[in-house]
């Protein structure tokens, strides 16, 4: 909605309404609304520090999904130092007070690895603060077929129908911002504050191995971050957090190594009505990730 000025000498004669002026400015950085095609790290350090005020992602699980163009079967152990060189660049690149969420699902359930404590112990040793975790249930029992000894406490399985979101401060519990800036409504609120998140998996998987719901990200990005903010997923596959943004008035960065991805992505952005996307650029392309500014 825009704002009614005066337009005319001395306060006296016809009152106009000016549209709203546009949050991207024409000199906005080429990272901003941007669809990167990059590594994460790599693309990380070449964002400036103090950029992003709040980070969704569900980075490959190392667990064999085949993902096109990259070998999701590391050791843990590198796979881990690897992470925990992506969570050092983030901290760098979060305002102060900017968050953090990470989705993680339990591993297989023979070979289990508790990687969300991992992942948290790395997150906190690196100075982040943990502030909660949610968990995201899938209400996906129905499909279930690995009991392990039916009927008998010899070798019972529990299936793991959740997953979770581990959510991070930088600095600081508090992210500063206008009144004005807050979408998010009293009922969404209360329902959102039970860390208990029943909403079922996507179903529309857009030729790619495990995307976000919709609702999941939109939960996130109205709880934890104002309008005019800048969301960033940095292994941002089909596009699902960057759109969500886009259609709730924030910046996006998009981050993924796969070409095809980066193209689906960048397709699915477009579609974001304008009506709903106020002052957020839709990417007219997919960025390299060596145009953006040097590593650092
Ligand atoms: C779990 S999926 C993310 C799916 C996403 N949440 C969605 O809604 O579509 C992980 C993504 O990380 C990407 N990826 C793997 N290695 C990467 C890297 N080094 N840098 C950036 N992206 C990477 C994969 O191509 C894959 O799309």
């Amino acid at each position: 909605m825009g704002k009614v000025h005066d337009r005319t000498a001395g306060g006296r004669g016809v009152k106009v309404r000016v549209p709203a002026r546009p949050r991207t400015s024409p000199r906005s950085p080429a990272w901003r609304d941007a669809v990167v095609h990059g590594d994460a790290l790599d693309t990380l350090r070449r964002l400036p520090a103090g950029s992003v005020h709040l980070a969704i992602t569900s980075p490959p699980y190392n667990v064999g999904i085949p993902y096109l163009g990259y070998a999701d079967d590391r050791h843990h152990d590198d796979y881990l130092a690897w992470l925990k060189t992506v969570w050092e660049e983030l901290h760098r690149v979060l305002v102060p007070g900017g968050r953090f969420a990470l989705n993680v699902a339990p591993t297989s359930i023979k070979d289990f690895h508790p990687i969300h404590h991992d992942l948290s112990t790395d997150l906190r040793r690196l100075g982040y603060i943990m502030r909660t975790e949610i968990i995201w249930y899938k209400q996906t029992m129905g499909r279930r077929t690995a009991w392990g000894s039916w009927k008998s406490p010899a070798n019972p399985h529990i299936i793991p129908s959740w997953e979770y979101v581990l959510v991070f401060s930088k600095g600081d519990w508090r992210l500063e911002g206008n009144r004005a800036d807050i979408d998010i409504t009293g009922e969404e609120f209360q329902r959102f504050s039970d860390g208990h998140w029943a909403i079922p998996p996507e179903r529309h998987r857009r030729g790619h191995p495990a995307p976000f719901p919709e609702e999941l990200i939109a939960r996130l990005i109205k709880y934890y971050s104002y309008r005019g903010n800048v969301v960033l997923d940095m292994f941002g596959g089909t596009g699902t957090v960057a759109s969500v943004a886009r259609s709730l008035g924030r910046h996006f960065v998009h981050i993924d190594a796969s070409p095809e991805y980066c193209e689906l992505a960048l397709q699915r952005i477009a579609r974001v009505p304008a009506a709903s996307a106020v002052g957020i650029a839709a990417p007219r392309s997919v960025t390299e990730a060596d145009a953006l500014s040097p590593a650092r």
